[in-house]
């Protein structure tokens, strides 16, 4: 087999190019559910398994290695992973010897039980066992059972050059922490994505350099907690890190996700307010209104403590957007904090939220300690009630921007009409119009003329 020098490449793509001219390479196909981690970690195990000597495919039905990077945070999420498996199913039959892995959280949280539960899995890997991925596919070659769900307190591939396929080349995701301490009671990760590291300001500066180098225009700095990054004894600590990335080049957009209520420093919004390619959008999520509520879920903070938060954002960054994860239905939730749920939502006013109904979690906390006992009724109904509120709010936020105008990172051709592109502003908000002489990757300024719940519509205008 062939080695790829990945050094001797300039970008993903060229390397995806020299790995699939190698002949007789194997295909590798990888398929990534849940969240923005699961794509970056999807890159990673694109690296590691090219390295070894993998070409990789666009469709499921060309792969020799099929993997599925799966998401174990709520049930409904392991269910759509279970059926796709189905969907899948028939490809094996028709190719001997293919192989299908299933990696990530719900690899982590069912371990070998997978194996038995849906018999045409081989290969099961947890978040901490991508490196030994190409061993885990020879063993399965060799019909042994081929299993590695070890967490560890180290790892957090900073040597690996994630190789970035599924991508608009426009923006990248770069993982700064892994793991979470949390151990909020509902939430399954720091079962599946073990205890929190944080990377080295290195290796992350250098990442960003190289996808610079590519092209790229905007970075997502990634962890469960970013406020939680902490290298060497608070040697460099979040705020650093982030004005640290913002000074690599003026021209690149920094975002960042998830910011926690508890650890979020003014430090981090007195760097926000300083460097205008910082994005101006935090995505802070509260779970609950009422602070009974709120120490159930154990989340460390009181409702106070955060609307304190969300008083500091507007204070030093006065045109933030701020989105937030609500849950519905929490063990022991009832209409009183429901009801609480709601008024913190309205005098935040969210410009977008994520809303989920709660699913127990095996050893959680929560599932442990705190009966499943809203009724499914009772559930549904909040989370409707929320959605509706939330649906409002969006609605409001987007009515405000009607005749401004906004610096629109262009990132891809509109679904609807080939003649239109979308992109976003600096508040993370989705704004759609006529291309003209536009291109992907561009900066441009549009004015807004109309608006839905979830989108801006407008018009380009010539920069002044
Ligand atoms: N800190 C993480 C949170 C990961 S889980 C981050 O970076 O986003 C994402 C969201 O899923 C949580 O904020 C929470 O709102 C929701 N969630 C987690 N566990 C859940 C459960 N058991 N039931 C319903 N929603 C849950
Ligand atoms: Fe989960 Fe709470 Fe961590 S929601 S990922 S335990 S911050």
């Amino acid at each position: 087999m062939q080695n790829i020098s990945f050094t001797k490449y300039k970008t993903s793509q060229e390397i995806i190019k020299a790995a699939n001219s190698r002949p007789d390479a194997p295909k590798l196909f990888v398929e990534t559910y849940g969240c923005q981690m699961n794509v970056a970690d999807s890159e990673l195990i694109m690296s590691v398994m090219i390295d070894a000597g993998f070409a990789v495919c666009d469709r499921p039905e060309d792969a020799d290695v099929l993997f599925i990077n799966t998401c174990a945070v709520r049930d409904n999420a392991e269910q759509r992973i279970r059926n796709r498996l189905q969907a899948l199913a028939h490809l094996k039959k028709k190719k001997s010897g293919m192989l299908f892995g299933l990696l990530g959280c719900m690899a982590e949280r069912i371990k070998e039980q997978l194996l038995e539960q849906e018999q045409i899995v081989d290969i099961i890997a947890g978040p901490d066992s991508y490196r030994t991925l190409p061993a885990l596919v020879a063993k399965a070659k060799e019909g042994e059972s081929a299993v590695n769900v070890l967490l560890s307190r180290e790892e957090t591939y900073a040597d690996i050059s994630p190789v970035r396929k599924d991508t608009n080349g426009v923006s990248a995701f770069v993982s700064i922490t892994r793991g979470c301490d949390n151990m909020c009671a509902f939430c399954v990760v720091p079962f599946t994505r073990g205890r929190e590291r944080s990377r080295s300001p290195q290796t992350i500066l250098d990442e960003i350099r190289q996808i610079l180098a590519e092209g790229y225009k905007e970075v997502t700095l990634l962890g469960q907690n970013v406020d939680k990054y902490n290298w060497n004894n608070e040697e460099v600590k979040f705020a650093q890190l982030l004005k640290m990335v913002a000074e690599l080049d003026p021209q690149l957009r920094v975002r960042f996700a998830t910011s926690y209520p508890q650890d979020f420093t003014d430090e981090v919004l007195q760097i926000m307010a300083n460097h205008p390619n910082i994005c101006k959008y935090i995505h802070l999520p509260v779970q609950a209104g009422s602070t009974r509520m709120l120490e159930t879920m154990r989340r460390g903070y009181t409702r106070e403590w955060y609307l304190n938060r969300i008083e500091a954002i507007r204070k030093f960054v006065p045109d933030c957007a701020i989105s937030t994860d609500i849950i519905a239905g929490h063990p022991t939730e009832t209409e009183q904090d429901h009801f609480e749920t709601l008024s913190l939502m309205q005098s935040v006013g969210y410009d977008y939220a994520y809303m989920f109904k709660y699913s127990e979690r095996p050893g959680t906390y929560a599932a442990r300690n705190l009966p499943d006992e809203v009724s499914e009724e009772d559930k549904s109904r909040r989370l409707d009630e929320i959605i509706a509120l939330q649906s409002k709010l969006s609605h409001e936020s987007n009515k405000k921007d009607v005749g401004k105008t906004f610096e629109i990172l262009i990132e891809g051709e509109s679904k609807k009409s080939k003649h239109k592109l979308f992109g976003r502003n600096s508040q993370n908000k989705v704004v759609v119009f006529e291309r003209k002489d536009t291109k992907i990757g561009e900066y441009a300024h549009v004015k807004i003329t109309g608006c839905t719940s979830a989108t801006l519509m407008g018009e380009l205008i010539e920069p002044n």
